[in-house]
């Protein structure tokens, strides 16, 4: 899809908004889908309209925008999103988004026609069908670019995070990462990685003929005034390791390396948007949990790169065993603040539904920070506890904590224990398991990847001052 800013009308479909019980900008629409047709308006719906060779234009598609005090950036998106979801199902291949009146929100307009426009359908004979010209009359140019920087971003983490696990191995992961322009990169091998101690994230990727990436990138412009680093779960494929999981389970553990994903897509954006005086670190720990005949097992005893032991209880439990030596790892970097997006827990997908991310930290602001930066990019993250007495439950008898306890409280369960490789430095878990990877499609998103974290970690790195 070529995106651009345009005054010329003379095009298949001009979109316009209409907000409830007010007119549009266009006469037309004003006469036959309102006065005649009574179309009112209401978020999300639309209305299309044949012009007949009254204007140049084929069609004029309206798009309810609900009551305008209610309007905000994150309703921008959507009603994007649905606009070209219609243009799509009409097989429109021009169109000229006319909002009248919405100047200050051509950057999240242009995320949602992306979010509309995109599909994944490398492996269909059949193509989908998508748009080819999009114009927009009444935004500013440096709006649009940056809508179209975090909407490419998002496009390379849902790409990444749909493929199959046969193709999106670590080793594919860390040649993508690679290849992001602007970064300095260094990748680990196995024996670089046993080096560096990091006995729990090798315990992990030991069951698996895939070699495990430790993957290390890093964005830095100017005088640094603050430095980041953004960790990743990089489960390339998580079959449950000696405690296999069922089928039914395992069926879209594909997506169990969504948090790289998003990193990936975080950190390609970066050298275009190009953040002042920062420094961002971008690291994934990238593995496969197998149960091949290296495996891991129930009962073995890992130590972390902090030197705390750990009494493997559930082999399943590994997300937090690769992201104890990530967490070790970037607390060495000396980095103000640590972020890592996982999808960790089933126990969060329980409490939280595909509506809402998990997210705990050791630092309230910072929390609040995160949580609220992602109110305004479009996602949803709702804080979880992280109560001491989580940590019972994780009590081992011969070693310093076991990686799993209760079934309850399982998503704060994990938090703890990641609490435990966090040192000296402000720290934020996401655990993105119930968001990252839709079953189902939702909203404006469609089945698979929804390129969670993108948005508000973009968001988040690029506003610090
Ligand atoms: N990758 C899973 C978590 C997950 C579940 C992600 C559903 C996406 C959708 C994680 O590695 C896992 O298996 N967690 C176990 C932990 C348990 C053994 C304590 C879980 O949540 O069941
Ligand atoms: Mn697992
Ligand atoms: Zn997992």
């Amino acid at each position: 899809m070529e995106i651009k800013i345009t005054q010329d009308l003379d095009t298949e479909v001009i979109v316009i908004g209409k907000f409830e019980n007010e007119n549009t900008n266009q006469e037309l629409a004003n006469t036959y889908a309102v006065e005649k047709d009574g179309f009112e308006g209401k978020f999300g719906e639309t209305y299309l309209l044949h012009t007949y060779g009254k204007i140049p234009a084929d069609k004029i598609l309206v798009v309810g925008l609900g009551k305008r005090e209610q309007f905000n950036n994150v309703k921008m998106t959507e009603a994007a999103a649905k606009a070209v979801k219609k243009l799509r199902q009409i097989k429109a291949k021009k169109a000229v988004f006319n909002f009248d009146g919405l100047s200050e929100f051509g950057k999240e307009a242009v995320i949602g026609a992306y979010i509309g426009d995109y599909s994944f359908d490398k492996y269909k004979s059949e193509k989908d069908f998508h748009i080819e010209n999009l114009g927009f009359v009444n935004f500013a140019e440096k709006d649009i670019e940056e809508g179209k920087i975090f909407a490419e971003a998002m496009n390379l983490t849902r790409n990444i995070a749909n493929e199959p696990a046969e193709y999106a191995t670590p080793a594919k992961l860390a040649e993508i990462a690679s290849h992001l322009e602007g970064l300095d990169t260094k990748i680990y091998d196995r024996d670089e990685i046993k080096k560096m101690d990091m006995g729990a994230y090798l315990a992990v990727a030991r069951g698996s003929a895939e070699p495990p990436k430790f993957i290390h990138m890093k964005y830095s412009n100017g005088n640094p005034k603050k430095r980041i680093a953004l960790i990743g779960k990089g489960l390339c494929f998580d079959s449950g390791g000696m405690d296999l999981k069922p089928a039914s389970s395992m069926l879209t553990m594909r997506d169990d390396m969504s948090g790289a994903a998003c990193i990936l897509g975080v950190m390609s954006a970066l050298n275009k948007l190009k953040p002042q005086d920062i420094e961002i670190h971008g690291i994934v720990a990238a593995c496969e949990n197998m149960p091949g005949q290296n495996a891991y097992k129930p009962g073995d005893i890992l130590t972390a790169k902090n030197g705390k032991t750990i009494e493997v209880d559930n082999t399943d439990a590994e997300g937090r065993l690769t992201l104890a030596d990530a967490l070790c790892y970037a607390s060495e970097l000396g980095v103000d603040e640590v972020i890592d997006i996982a999808t960790l827990t089933g126990a969060c997908v329980v409490a939280l539904g595909s509506v809402a991310s998990g997210v705990m930290g050791n630092d309230d602001k910072m929390i609040k920070d995160v949580i609220e930066t992602a109110k305004v990019s479009g996602e949803k993250y709702w804080e979880l506890p992280m109560f001491e007495e989580y940590k019972d439950s994780l009590k081992s008898d011969i070693a310093d904590m076991k990686n799993t306890g209760s079934r309850y409280g399982g998503a704060s369960a994990a938090g703890v224990f990641l609490k435990e490789f966090v040192s000296n430095v402000k720290w934020v878990h996401i655990d993105v398991a119930g968001t990252a990877f839709l079953e189902k499609p939702k909203g404006i998103f469609i089945y698979g990847s929804t390129g969670i974290g993108v948005r508000t970690l973009l968001n988040y790195v690029t506003e610090q001052k």
